[in-house]
């Protein structure tokens, strides 16, 4: 190897520095407020190994039990074998795995898959590398739809579609969303059929409509798993199709079987007219999004030949990535995944019930269909704390924001499980297990949950504020307490 810098970091060498060094270049490198936020709830002490399943090894042995799943990104646990394996075989055969002018038959064949999968007609796939660039694709497709002439989209307040300037426009959410340019977008409560009512009344002009789509969450997740009203999604589908307007359903987080069936909408029985995914698509192991219209939508957008350029990306649709979102479409099958989602999901909702009416005093609120669940906490609790530094100003108020990161914390630490928030909640913890959970690993979750709550807010706020002060974290509460009082 030519001579490199003397600090230079060989590849071969990853595995045996210490973890410390990755703590720190990450925070000179890539996020420093991110691992201040980290360290205060003590992730960055599990120097993580290995991970199979649900369960993630650190390099002194300790289990950590995954309940976050990489916020819906890992329905089939880590390293799924069968997944791996079919992208180990692409590379073992020195397969073709990225060519624009050479078609690949792993490309072909899950786009084929996924519309046997899929409701209705919807069978026209475009292939991309996240959920935001399935979310940015679907709403150019709405727009070109009706040749740009509708420049407005709808979503609901709280949304999260996610981070690139389109999806952005349509995410609810003001600290996301402030000091970037925005695409025109209205909002609308969630649940709220007859605001959207209202909205797209408003938006004729001269009886022309202004709107190209409304784009949902069937559930809000990062909202804090928002289940709207039943027959909600079904009246938003006859309003589209009364004012004809396009619907977009972003299935992102809850496609893949997370809510009990393949898509979340199937339980309405609706089909919207585009559907974006992601996540869990690539099974784990591979970065894979998919925006996927009906044939009439995807004909009326790019019916013309010299369009077929007009909506591509370099990465989207490579050998290896379908290959694993083929071998985990076949592992959802195979191993049922949206029954187990049901099932453990009943078990699951049935404990925290109980440990809702058990802790009046901490939990206001438990929702959730199948393995998407979210616990809303009454930040009250922080009050029957009567703990010294809950007077130092402004630290209640964050410490109020930070209760269910208080509760991730405490779980991980005593427990080995690992949790954490929402986007746009800060009062839910988040309880996202991968589909392949089983029921002794939901009932060590419940007995946990039970036994930190039993310890009563005092030790928790404790245990997190003495821990902040040690680790210079408590600079970084500060800063908070100050940005909460100005706002
Ligand atoms: C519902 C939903 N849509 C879109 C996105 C954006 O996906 P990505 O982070 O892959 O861009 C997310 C991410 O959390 C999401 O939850």
């Amino acid at each position: 190897m030519k001579k490199i810098h003397k600090n230079w970091i060989p590849i071969k060498e990853v595995t045996e520095r210490p973890y410390t060094q990755t703590v720190e270049m990450f925070r000179e490198h890539i996020n420093p407020g991110l691992v201040a936020l980290l360290e205060i709830g003590e992730y960055t002490a599990i120097n993580p190994r290995s991970a199979q399943g649900a369960v993630i090894t650190s390099t002194d042995g300790k289990e950590i039990l995954d309940f976050v799943s990489s916020y819906g990104a890992l329905n089939f646990g880590h390293n799924h074998p069968q997944i791996i394996q079919a992208v180990q075989d692409i590379q073992n055969r020195q397969q073709v795995d990225l060519s624009k002018e050479l078609l690949s038959p792993y490309t072909a064949f899950l786009a084929h898959n996924l519309s046997l999968l899929l409701p209705g007609d919807l069978s026209k796939v475009y292939f991309c590398n996240s959920g935001t660039e399935a979310v940015e694709a679907a709403l150019k497709l709405a727009s070109r739809c009706f040749k740009g002439e509708r420049p407005v989209f709808i979503h609901a307040e709280n949304s999260l579609h996610g981070k690139t300037i389109g999806a952005l426009s349509v995410t609810g959410s003001r600290r996301l969303r402030e000091f970037f340019p925005t695409l025109p977008a209205q909002s609308m409560r969630f649940g709220r059929s007859d605001e959207l009512e209202q909205l797209l009344e408003k938006n004729l002009k001269n009886g022309e409509q202004q709107v190209a789509a409304v784009i949902l969450e069937p559930i809000q997740g990062e909202a804090g798993v928002i289940i709207p009203p039943d027959g909600y999604l079904r009246e938003v589908r006859e309003l589209c199709d009364r004012f004809g307007v396009l619907l977009i359903l972003d299935e992102i987080q809850t496609g893949m079987g997370r809510t009990g069936s393949f898509l979340a909408c199937e339980q309405e029985n609706i089909v919207p007219d585009i559907v974006a995914m992601a996540k869990s698509l690539g099974g784990g192991v591979a970065t894979i999004g998919a925006t996927i219209a009906t044939a009439k939508v995807f004909k009326t957008a790019y019916e013309n030949p010299h369009d077929c350029l007009v909506q591509t990306s370099t990465f989207g649709g490579r050998s290896s990535s379908c290959a694993a979102a083929m071998a985990a479409l076949e592992v959802l099958l195979e191993e049922d995944l949206p029954g187990n989602a049901r099932e453990r999901g009943k078990q699951l909702l049935t404990g925290l019930k109980h440990l809702q009416k058990k802790y009046p005093e901490w939990i206001s609120e438990v929702r959730g269909r199948g393995l998407m669940a979210g616990i809303e906490f009454d930040i009250d609790v922080i009050d029957q704390a009567k703990y010294l530094p809950l007077k130092l100003p402004g630290l209640k108020s964050v410490l109020r924001e930070h209760l269910p990161g208080m509760v991730a914390a405490a779980l991980l630490k005593q427990h080995g499980i690992l949790g954490t928030l929402m986007l746009n909640n800060r009062a839910v913890l988040r309880v996202y297990p991968p589909l392949i959970t089983t029921e002794e690993q939901i009932d060590y979750f419940l007995k946990a949950l039970d036994d930190i709550l039993s310890q009563g807010p005092k030790d928790l706020v404790k245990n997190r504020v003495s821990h902040a002060v040690g680790n210079s974290g408590l600079k970084f509460i500060g800063s908070w307490a100050v940005s909460f009082i100005k706002k």
